[in-house]
C-alpha cells in the first residue's frame, strides 16, 4: 500500500476530528498544528499531529516527503461553476467599460445567450477538451474539488451536449465534479414570450433524460428578475427534486428576487451569489440548513456591491465561497483570489474566507465527509504553499502566486 509521511510543516491548516458545516462564529475558529506531520495511505489521510510525537519512529512509510518552510492547508473546493463554455466574452467586457450593465447586454440578447449560440456550434470534444484545460489550471491555482453547470445549451440537445461533457470530466478528472443541471440559465430567444413553453421542456423532455443517463447531482435555476421569477423557481426545482436533484440555486443577484426564501422552503444544498440581501432574506437563510455561497469575484467583475458577508456571518449564517467561473461573470477559477477578495472587500477574516472555501465549500457539494479539512479518513488533496510569515500573508498578498505543488490523492499533481 503506498504511504507517504511528511515532516516539518510549519502548519498544517484546518484539523479536525470531527467536521460538519460551520455557521456563523464556527467560521472564525480555524484549527492549526505548528510544526507538524502528516501520514498518507492509499491517497487517505490516516494521522497528523506535532513533530513533538516522532511520526520517524511511530509510521512506516514508503516514501518521505520534508515539506521544509511549506504551510499544508486543504485544497480549495469551489462549489460554484460553468467550466464548460464554448467562447470567452471579452468583447462584451469592452462593453460594459463603456457603460452597458450586465441586465443591458443580456436584454439585448447577448449574455448567457451569446455563449449558447457559440455552444450550439460546438463538438462535444471540442468542449471537453477546453474545459479540461481549464481544469487542470484550477487544480494548479488549488482546486481539489470543483462543481460545473450545464445553463449555456438552452435546448434540449445543447443541454445534454454540455451534461455529457460534464460527465467525461467526472470520469476522467483526478478532483472529484457534481454536475449541475441549469437549463433554467435564461429563456432562449424562442421561447422569449412563451415561458411556460420552455418550463415545460425542462420538465418533459430534459428532466427525464438527464434522471436516466444520471447526468446530473443538482438542478438550479436562475431566479432574477427578467429571468426566472420565484413561482418559475419553485416549479422548476420541485420537478427537479422528483426526479432527485437537490437545488442549488442563483438568487439575490441583482434584485430582492425571493431566490434565497424559495431555496430555504425546497431545502436547497445552497443559495448562491446574494448580492442583494436584506434583513429578512438574511435572517431566512440564517435559520436554515441551506448554506449561502458567496461570489465576490462575480462582484467584482460586474462592479457591483459586495455580498453583506459580516452579515450574514453576524447572524449565524453557513457561508462558502467559490469562483462562479464563467465568460460573463467571472472569467476567473483562481480560488486564492476569490478568498483574498472575501478578505479585502467583505471584511472576512483570513480564518473565515479559508473555513468558507475549504470545509464549508466541500458541504456545499456533498462532500463534506471525504474533502475540506485535516481529518482521519479524508482525501489527501493538499496545498503546499511556498514560505509564508504567517498564514494571512495568503489573502494580504493577493497578487502573488503562493502556492508551491499541489497534491492530489496523495501524489502532487503534475498536469
Ligand atoms: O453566475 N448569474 C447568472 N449566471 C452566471 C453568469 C452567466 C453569464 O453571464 O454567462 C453567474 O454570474
Ligand atoms: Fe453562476
Amino acid at each position: 500500500m503506498p504511504s507517504t509521511l511528511i515532516l516539518n510543516i510549519k502548519c498544517l491548516v484546518n484539523t479536525r476530528n470531527e467536521s460538519h458545516l460551520l455557521h456563523g462564529k464556527e467560521l472564525a475558529n480555524l484549527p492549526c498544528i505548528n510544526n507538524a506531520y502528516l501520514f498518507i495511505e492509499n491517497g487517505t489521510i490516516v494521522a497528523y499531529g506535532s513533530m513533538d510525537e516522532s511520526p520517524l519512529e511511530k509510521f512506516k512509510s514508503s516514501e518521505i516527503i520534508d515539506a521544509e518552510e511549506a504551510t499544508v492547508m486543504p485544497t480549495w473546493c469551489d462549489s460554484h461553476t460553468h467550466l464548460v463554455f464554448a467562447t470567452s466574452r471579452e468583447n462584451e467586457f469592452v462593453d460594459k467599460i463603456k457603460g452597458k450593465s450586465y441586465a443591458e447586454i443580456a436584454a439585448s440578447g447577448g449574455g448567457i445567450l451569446n455563449s449558447a449560440k457559440a455552444i450550439a456550434n460546438a463538438t462535444e470534444d471540442d468542449l471537453y477538451n477546453s474545459a479540461y484545460k481549464r481544469l487542470e489550471e484550477v487544480i494548479q491555482l488549488g482546486t481539489g474539488a470543483i462543481e460545473i453547470k450545464s445553463g449555456y445549451g438552452l435546448s434540449v440537445e445543447a443541454e445534454l451536449k454540455m451534461l455529457r461533457v460534464i460527465k467525461k470530466l467526472k470520469a476522467n478528472s483526478p478532483i472529484p465534479i457534481k454536475a449541475t443541471f441549469l437549463g433554467a440559465h435564461t429563456y432562449p430567444i424562442a421561447y422569449k414570450e412563451n415561458h411556460q413553453g420552455y418550463i415545460d421542456e425542462i420538465i418533459q423532455q430534459m428532466l427525464p433524460v438527464i434522471a436516466k443517463e444520471q447526468l446530473a447531482d443538482y438542478i438550479d435555476v436562475f431566479c432574477e428578475t427578467g429571468f426566472f421569477s420565484k413561482e418559475e423557481t419553485e416549479t422548476i426545482c420541485k420537478a427537479g427534486i422528483e426526479y432527485g436533484l437537490k437545488p442549488k440555486i442563483h438568487a439575490n443577484q441583482l434584485h430582492l428576487s425571493g431566490g434565497t426564501e424559495i431555496g430555504v422552503q425546497l431545502n436547497a444544498i445552497s443559495v448562491d451569489h446574494l448580492e442583494t440581501m436584506d434583513e429578512t432574506s438574511i435572517a431566512t437563510l440564517a435559520k436554515s440548513n441551506t448554506i449561502g455561497t458567496l461570489l465576490p469575484t462575480a462582484a467584482f467583475f460586474l462592479r457591483m456591491h459586495y455580498q453583506p458577508a459580516r452579515e450574514l456571518i453576524n447572524a449565524g449564517c453557513a457561508i462558502a465561497l467559490a469562483s462562479d467561473y464563467n465568460p460573463g461573470s467571472s472569467p476567473s477559477g483562481n480560488m486564492n483570489l476569490v478568498v483574498a477578495m472575501s478578505c479585502i472587500q467583505m471584511k472576512m477574516l483570513p480564518e473565515e474566507a479559508i473555513n468558507a472555501a475549504t470545509i464549508n465549500g466541500a458541504y456545499a457539494m456533498e462532500l463534506g465527509h471525504e474533502l475540506g479539512s485535516i481529518t482521519v479518513g479524508k482525501k489527501a488533496n493538499l496545498i503546499f504553499t511556498k514560505p509564508l510569515p504567517s498564514l494571512a500573508y495568503m489573502p494580504y498578498a493577493f497578487g502573488s502566486n503562493l502556492i508551491d505543488k499541489v497534491m492530489i490523492n496523495g501524489y502532487f499533481y503534475i498536469p
